[in-house]
């Protein structure tokens, strides 16, 4: 049975990933690096420090940082990404997002954040969403980042559910392996290709239906 909901946070419930995306594009510029067209999908999900590892990797192979170098980067990253989303409000939710979670809660699901982003507290106060969550789970008490599943089991874990009583929701494909390696039903927003592994799929969170989710998920599970 359908016991709870685990949503992703940047390109989910907000569209935070430009703010990430352009952070970072920032960063790179003044690194004198240029990101690829593949750098959105390839930043999805990732962990602030995988992220900055994939930036580097972009630009000259031979230059060394060191581990506190590294860190100032992330820092400075950071402190360009919280100047863009200070001004987030309710406003910012992504369409039918708020509909889908007043209708969870209507069925009585727990719902809990899976985020690899420090900030998600933030941005969840911010959008004035932060009492809806039963859960939010802490990155920094995560060992390993999306695509590995640990965040999704943490999630589920702290909504006291097992794997086959939630849905969780991605817009990144490392987010969908990592769903699917919890062996939870995935539903994956966006990009058709990148989410081909998702067990079900929508264009935009704005086709986002509860009754639709439901009905999938109770075919996947029998
Ligand atoms: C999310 C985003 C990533 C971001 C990561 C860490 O997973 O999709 O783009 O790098 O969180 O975010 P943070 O706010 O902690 O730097
Ligand atoms: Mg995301």
């Amino acid at each position: 049975m359908l016991k709870g909901f685990i949503f992703d946070l940047d390109g989910v419930v907000t569209d935070s990933a430009k703010y990430h995306l352009a952070a970072w594009g920032e960063l790179a510029k003044q690194l004198g690096i240029t990101l690829p067209a593949t750098a959105n999908e390839a930043l999805r999900g990732r962990s602030r420090m995988d992220s900055l590892a994939i930036i580097l990797g972009y630009g000259d192979q031979q230059k060394q940082y060191t581990e506190v170098e590294k860190e100032n980067l992330a820092d400075e990253k950071n402190r360009r990404y919280l100047q863009l989303i200070a001004n987030m409000t309710p406003a910012d939710i992504l369409p039918g997002i708020s509909q889908l979670l007043s209708d969870a809660k209507a069925r009585h699901l727990k719902l809990a954040i899976a985020s690899a982003s420090k900030n998600a507290p933030t941005i969840l106060r911010q959008l004035k969403l932060f009492d809806q969550f039963d859960a939010i789970v802490d990155p920094a008490s995560l060992h390993r980042g999306k695509p590995d599943p640990e965040i999704f089991i943490k999630a589920q874990n702290l909504l006291q559910l097992q794997a086959d009583e939630v849905v969780s929701f991605e817009d990144a494909s490392a987010g969908i392996a990592a769903i699917n390696a919890a062996g939870q039903f995935s539903v994956g927003i966006g990009d058709a290709k990148a989410l081909a592994a998702a067990d079900y799929f929508v264009a935009n969170t704005g086709l986002l239906r509860l009754k639709s989710i439901t009905t999938a998920f109770t075919k996947w599970q029998n």
